[in-house]
């Protein structure tokens, strides 16, 4: 049931649409200037910056966003239906990546695609992926959260270390051409969050045309989107009776999961591994 793929940098996938021949072909992905990459570890952002841009090229048109699921419209350069999935004549091509980045640096240095890197206090990241780990049937079961939040400090969860992934990506800022966010400013002004995506775009947006969109991505619309909110994928694959994928869509709330002793140990190894880097982080932990 639960298959694991390791990639070349050592981080453990789900069996689950990965193999190593996705891994493969992802790493030596012939990429296009005009292509935008929207990168996260998981549970970072990622859905919410899918249809955030898929609303900005489409000028606030909520038809496309409604009526092909997000992981048809961005696909993962990863996963196992990308090829099938990619609009190869459609531009901008809109891409998904969960990869660390040197699966992907050989590849990514022949182009001058856009890279748009989301982040998210990793307090948060690790309660929605604790919470994940028990509706998506891929993942192993994560025990209790002690259990898994230690894990998630030592890098051991799948899909690898949030410290590594998001300073491996945010190194490269310089050499790409790389748009930070973090979910705490698509939280705290999505409008002024939108503007800004869509003037690193190129694109530019009417005023409607921003509102529109602020409304269509707002969290009580895109969890009642089924082009968005995962419930088109089979239960066998993922129980939202165990944690709807659409948890709560929050800031803070680690708070209600950490102890007092959790939050000491987490801000712990944060310094230790963040501690010496200088990557503009917008967030206060
Ligand atoms: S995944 O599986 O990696 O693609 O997950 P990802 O989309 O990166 O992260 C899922 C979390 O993002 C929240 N989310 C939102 N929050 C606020 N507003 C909007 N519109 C929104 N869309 C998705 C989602 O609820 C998950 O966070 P938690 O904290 O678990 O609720």
């Amino acid at each position: 049931r639960m298959d694991v793929i390791e990639t070349m940098a050592g981080v453990s996938l789900p069996g689950h649409l990965h193999t190593s021949e996705s891994l493969r072909a992802a790493s030596s992905f012939q990429f296009r200037d005009s292509d935008v990459l929207i990168v996260t570890y998981p549970k970072s952002g990622t859905t919410w910056m899918q249809e955030i841009l898929t609303l900005i090229y489409d000028k606030g048109d909520p038809h496309v966003a409604k009526s092909i699921p997000n992981w048809a419209r961005a696909p993962w350069l990863e996963h196992t239906y990308f090829k099938e999935a990619l609009q190869e004549s459609a531009e901008p091509r809109l891409l998904t990546t969960h990869m660390p980045f040197q699966v992907l640096a050989a590849a990514l240095r022949q182009s001058k695609a856009k890279v748009i890197y989301v982040a998210r206090n990793p307090k948060d990241t690790a309660v929605s992926f604790y919470h994940f780990h028990k509706m998506a049937r891929f993942l192993p079961n994560p025990g209790s959260f002690e259990d898994f939040l230690l894990r998630f400090l030592d890098g051991t969860v799948q899909y690898g270390s949030w410290f590594k992934h998001i300073k491996g990506w945010l190194g490269q800022r310089e050499e790409l051409s790389l748009f930070y966010i973090t979910y705490e400013e698509l939280h705290q002004d999505l409008r002024c969050s939108i503007k800004r995506l869509s003037t690193f775009l190129g694109c530019p947006l009417l005023p409607d045309q921003v509102e529109a969109i602020e409304q269509h991505c707002s969290f009580s619309s895109m969890s009642q989107n089924a082009m968005a909110n995962y419930t088109l994928v089979p239960h066998e694959i993922m129980d939202h009776s165990k944690s709807p994928f659409m948890r709560k869509g929050t800031v803070g709330d680690w708070r209600d999961h950490f102890t007092p002793l959790q939050n000491i140990l987490f801000n712990k190894v944060y310094q230790e591994e963040m501690g010496a880097s200088d990557l503009r982080l917008q967030w206060t932990l």
